[in-house]
């Protein structure tokens, strides 16, 4: 029997499905296509993300809530083991946005509940010049549950969030990372200025390494 502290059935089961249908797959067309077809299934199941709130409140184990994420309302749901995606579940207080921000994979994201805003940018600078872009806003548009939207990748470069009065519940599934694994690039766009946003472990051993390369600080 399923109890809230492992992960719920009917998960396990949507991801089972998505685990089958991305192994066939080759490019991230298909992917987006295949995914954007499966979530309206799970986004419309709110027994069960009434069970995965009610998990975060009692700290269910599988929701590893101590897993540092990248951003801070982000918890993983669910890893596949051969690294085809994963499902994130974000909560979005109202008037929170993230930064202007790319992306390393592709993705199909939609909310559960409450409103999610999706403002799009574009670059217009050549990307020539080390930590600069010029960004242009193309259009914005909220969608609401059962709406899905998609990322693909470094193509992307937008912002998310809740424009409503009401909390937002929202699903992610991400792809397989791209080569720059741990990092994503987010952008200044009142100094048209790009800066790395890491995964907590890369930032984290990046200082380290700083710290033991710094021959000032006689760590060696
Ligand atoms: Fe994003």
């Amino acid at each position: 029997m399923t109890t809230s502290s492992e992960t719920p059935q009917s998960l396990l089961e949507f991801c089972k499905t998505c685990a089958t249908g991305l192994s066939g797959l080759t490019d991230d067309d298909a992917r987006i296509q295949f995914v954007s077809g499966l979530l309206p299934q799970l986004i419309s199941d709110k027994p069960l993300f009434r069970g995965i709130l009610e998990g975060m409140v009692t700290d269910a184990p599988y929701l590893e809530l101590r897993y540092a994420t990248m951003f801070d309302s982000e918890v993983i749901l669910y890893r596949d083991p051969f690294n085809l995606f994963s499902v994130r579940l974000f909560l979005w207080e109202p008037g929170i946005f993230d930064p202007v921000h790319d992306h390393n994979a592709w993705g199909v994201i939609g909310p559960v509940a409450g409103e999610l805003e999706i403002v799009n940018f574009r670059r217009t600078d050549d990307g020539l010049r080390e930590g600069y872009a010029h960004l242009l806003e193309t259009d914005r548009k909220t969608i609401l549950p059962g709406e899905s939207y998609h990322v693909r990748g470094s193509e992307t470069i937008h912002k998310t969030g809740n424009p409503g009065s009401r909390i937002t519940v929202q699903v992610s599934i991400y792809g397989r990372p791209q080569a720059k694994k741990d990092q994503i690039n987010g952008f200044d766009i009142i100094h048209h200025r790009i800066f790395p946003i890491y995964a907590p472990k890369t930032r984290k051993q990046r200082l380290a390494r700083q710290a033991l390369s710094d021959s000032d600080l006689h760590f060696s």
